[in-house]
């Protein structure tokens, strides 16, 4: 025979044995058998006499023992030559494991592989960490060396639920008369309010495709084309930092259906989320799922992504401080802002001044000039601005409904401002201290009737969602004299406080649709050269129509309950943008940039 280092040569041409089982599926309708099984070494312990190995697959680890009595003396050598992460073929009878030896920890802890073969089909290196969820090893370490943090349990299992959330959407999508229709990757810009990343084309030089943010555009275009109902498992490119829950590439499940409604849509969500949770997780959620404007969302929670799970409000209490010889909160009034307050119930003990601190420089990050508290114990108030609560002091506490050991904190400024503080203190609040009570409650909301508007820093009218989304019936009115006060037909799907799945009946007619786009200050002709393919189709029958897309990628972190967005994908990048593992993005050499005729300036081109 002939080998390289350890491996028999003419297992380079493939002769080897077809595998009979998955290591992880041996039990008791194997014993007896004999099995070919091939797999990664995952441990291995040399006794001697005897050698035992833990070999690995796809589907789980099963034990095999090497014994002298029971193999040739071959056998033995080469079995003594086995290290960590060796791929090996192995030909055994499957035995049951006496009673003192069965290792309840393994799923096939009851058995193990008498080996009478063994083939070294590949060694390994060391490797860098174990295949072992216990092991604890840098992010960073795990992503450049991605294919062996693959092979450990949390990825495996992650990345296989993921594919079978997707699978049952497909099926669900099919069943629904959905057809699958692929959107192109090198495309004209689509405005979805990041940043493009950009292709530039070779064939013409000076010229650029951008990456889709979304297929928001092709969807559209599809239902003039009287595809009616489409979806499609859907990458986007968005060139924004990544964070948590944010990738630079990411997937989501794109759908856009023409004659429908609001309600419509709703339900078939409700339907597909029904169907997913119940077939990937055996868990039953509640449908239809509560339904919260934008507005009182903002008001109540802060945000527009409300995590209900923990009976936090904000209040607002502008009315009880108008008379108020507090400065601060007085002059805020009279410059028509609010005062609004959130109460964290009993922790008033737990809360220091340093804490208060903290918490001050927290929220300055969200704009606020200051954080006002005031603690509640023993039936009076101390600490923070408690000589200003005084005077109002029982319609205080009626009004926060105050228990012994309550502090109270306080936003005073625009109605915008407060709630974005508050809104960010809460979620604070509610984390550090655990304030939710089960987390395996799966909480989903739909946000609806959002503005169709916000002004930019520079004052300026930009679409809250883009700028496809349809006014509701009782705004469109102040389309040409107020867009502030226009609402859009839009939505968004909220699940334990995240922001699931984003969506909109669209703007199907080409007037409505180029006054709204006139609205954010583009020019007739600017608006020709970006979107006037849209809006040549629209002049050509195109049908009411509305869609949405939950994010992928998003999805599977909360019904996994991580909160590590990169946990997810299988090759996810850095929150700079790196891929640790090929190292893009990379330079180009000299010819590629010639090619597609740019040239670097000097200090940037990487170039010797
Ligand atoms: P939107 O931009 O809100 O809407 O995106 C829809 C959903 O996609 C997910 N998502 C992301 N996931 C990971 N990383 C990102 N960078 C990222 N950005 C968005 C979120 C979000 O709710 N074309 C519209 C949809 C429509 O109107 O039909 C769109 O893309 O879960
Ligand atoms: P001052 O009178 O500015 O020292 O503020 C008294 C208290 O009010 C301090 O605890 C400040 O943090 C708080 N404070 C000041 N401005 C605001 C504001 N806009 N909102 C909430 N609290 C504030």
């Amino acid at each position: 025979m002939l080998f390289i280092g350890f491996i028999n040569f003419n297992l380079l041409w493939g002769y080897t044995m077809k595998r009979t089982e998955y290591c992880g599926r041996i039990n008791k309708d194997n014993i007896d058998e004999q099995v070919v099984l091939k797999g990664w070494v995952h441990r291995r312990r040399d006794l001697g006499n005897l050698i035992f190995i833990q070999l690995r697959d796809r589907e789980g680890i099963i034990q095999l023992v090497f014994d002298p009595e029971k193999c040739s003396k071959e056998v033995m050598e080469c079995a003594k030559l086995l290290r960590s992460e060796f791929v090996i073929e192995v030909l055994g009878k499957v035995i049951a494991r006496t009673i003192e030896n069965i290792n309840p920890e393994m799923s096939t802890g009851e058995f193990e592989v008498l080996a009478e073969n063994l083939e070294i089909l590949n060694s390994s290196e060391l490797i860098p960490f174990h295949i072992d969820d216990n092991v604890n090893v840098s992010e960073n370490l795990r992503l450049k060396y991605r294919y062996l943090d693959l092979r450990r349990d949390f990825m495996k299992d992650t990345i296989w639920f993921r594919y079978k959330v997707l699978d049952c959407i497909r099926k669900f999508m099919g069943e629904k008369e959905f057809i699958e229709i692929e959107t192109p990757f090198l495309i004209k810009s689509t405005p979805e309010g990041a940043r493009d990343f950009v292709v530039p084309s070779r064939m013409h030089t000076g010229k650029f495709y951008a990456l889709p943010q979304s297929p928001q555009l092709f969807k559209q275009l599809l239902m003039v084309a009287a595809f009616d109902k489409y979806f499609q498992i859907a990458r986007c490119f968005r060139d924004e930092d990544a964070r948590a829950d944010r990738q630079t590439d990411f997937t989501q499940l794109d759908i856009e259906m023409s004659f429908v409604s609001q309600d419509e849509i709703f339900t078939l969500m409700e339907d597909l989320f029904k169907k997913v949770f119940k077939e990937t997780m055996n868990i039953d959620i509640k449908t239809p799922f509560d339904r919260i404007d934008y507005d009182i969302s903002m008001d109540k929670y802060g945000s527009d992504k409300p995590e209900r799970r923990y009976n936090m409000f904000l209040n607002d209490i502008t009315s009880l401080f108008e008379k108020s010889e507090f400065k601060v909160f007085k002059e805020n009034i009279e410059n028509g802002g609010v005062i609004k307050a959130i109460v964290l119930k009993g922790k008033s003990t737990d809360i220091s001044r340093k804490k208060v601190g903290e918490y001050e420089e927290f929220v300055k990050k969200f704009k606020a000039k200051g954080l006002a508290f005031v603690k509640y114990e023993n039936n009076s108030f101390s600490g923070g601005i408690a000589k200003f609560v005084e005077p109002i002091k029982q319609k205080f506490i009626e009004m926060l409904n105050l228990e012994d050991k309550d502090i109270v904190f306080f936003g005073s400024d625009s109605k915008k401002i407060v709630n974005n503080v508050l809104g960010n203190l809460r979620l604070k609040l509610i984390k550090e201290f655990d304030l939710i009570e089960d987390k395996s409650v799966f909480d989903f909301c739909w946000v609806t009737r959002f503005p169709l508007f916000e002004k930019d820093d520079n004052g300026n009218w930009i679409a809250m969602h883009h700028l496809f989304s349809m006014p509701t019936h009782d705004t469109v009115e102040f389309v040409d004299t107020d867009p502030g006060k226009v609402y859009g037909q839009l939505y968004d799907l909220v699940i334990n406080g995240n922001e699931a799945a984003s969506g909109s009946i669209r703007i199907h007619n080409a007037k409505l649709q180029k006054k709204i786009i006139g609205i954010t200050g583009m020019s007739e002709k600017e608006m020709e050269q970006k979107f006037g393919f849209l809006l040549e189709a629209f002049k050509y029958g195109a049908p009411p129509h509305g869609g949405i897309a939950p994010g992928i990628d998003r999805l599977i972190m909360i019904m996994k309950g991580l909160d590590n967005i990169k946990d997810v994908i299988a090759f996810p990048k850095t929150n700079n943008q790196l891929c640790l593992l090929t190292g893009a993005p990379d330079f180009l050499s000299i010819e590629q940039l010639n090619e597609i005729g740019i040239k670097m300036e000097e200090k940037n081109n990487g170039q010797e």
